[in-house]
């Protein structure tokens, strides 16, 4: 497989687990809500927004474009999951301003709130799975060494606008990590 969707794995396995916190806090926020466990799931969630928008989404959209181009089998999947990249950042803008107003002490319902992140936490499980099982191994199989070529220059001004943002790639995913490893706030 190459390097650049073996690094794009393993963002996936990442945000699995930073998902599955988010969705633990969730639970332990409805049954007994604390403004500790409120900023954790923002940090998680302002993570989650600006990471993806910064790399992952713009990496693999360069990968489906070149995808798009070959005989594939699965030619509306991939372009389903390009337009979801779009709805996914508008579902964290969502999602975002939902807990930013629990913080700030909006009363929201909490019902709303649980609704809001399940589903959210729903769709970016379902949009990394097809990745995961359907397009990446297409893309393994089809993108020959010119294509990765091709790709890898224009990864390259990805990587140079990632590296200009306010916090360059590898601090992100020491952040990843620290996500991942957080324990719960407690009820
Ligand atoms: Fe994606
Ligand atoms: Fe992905």
């Amino acid at each position: 497989m190459h390097f650049i969707l073996e690094r794009l794995c393993d963002d996936h396995k990442q945000m699995m687990k930073v998902l599955f916190h988010l969705g633990r806090q969730v639970r332990v926020y409805c049954a007994s809500p604390s403004d500790i466990c409120l900023d954790q799931m923002i940090d998680i969630i302002d993570f989650i927004q600006v990471y993806p928008e910064t790399w992952h989404h713009p990496t693999e959209d360069i990968i489906y474009d070149k995808l798009l181009e070959k005989d594939t089998p699965i030619y509306s999947l991939i372009l389903r999951t390009v337009q979801e990249h779009n709805r996914l950042e508008e579902l964290t803008l969502v999602i975002n301003d939902v807990f930013n107003r629990a913080a700030a002490g909006e009363s929201i319902d909490r019902g709303l709130l649980i609704k809001t992140a399940n589903d959210y936490i729903h769709q970016q499980i379902s949009h990394i799975k097809v990745e995961q099982a359907r397009i990446f191994p297409i893309a393994d199989q089809c993108l020959d060494r010119e294509d990765w070529q091709h790709i890898m220059g224009k990864v390259k001004s990805v990587n140079h606008s990632a590296s200009e943002a306010d916090t360059p790639m590898h601090d992100y995913r020491g952040i990843f990590q620290q996500i991942a490893n957080q324990h719960p706030a407690t009820m």
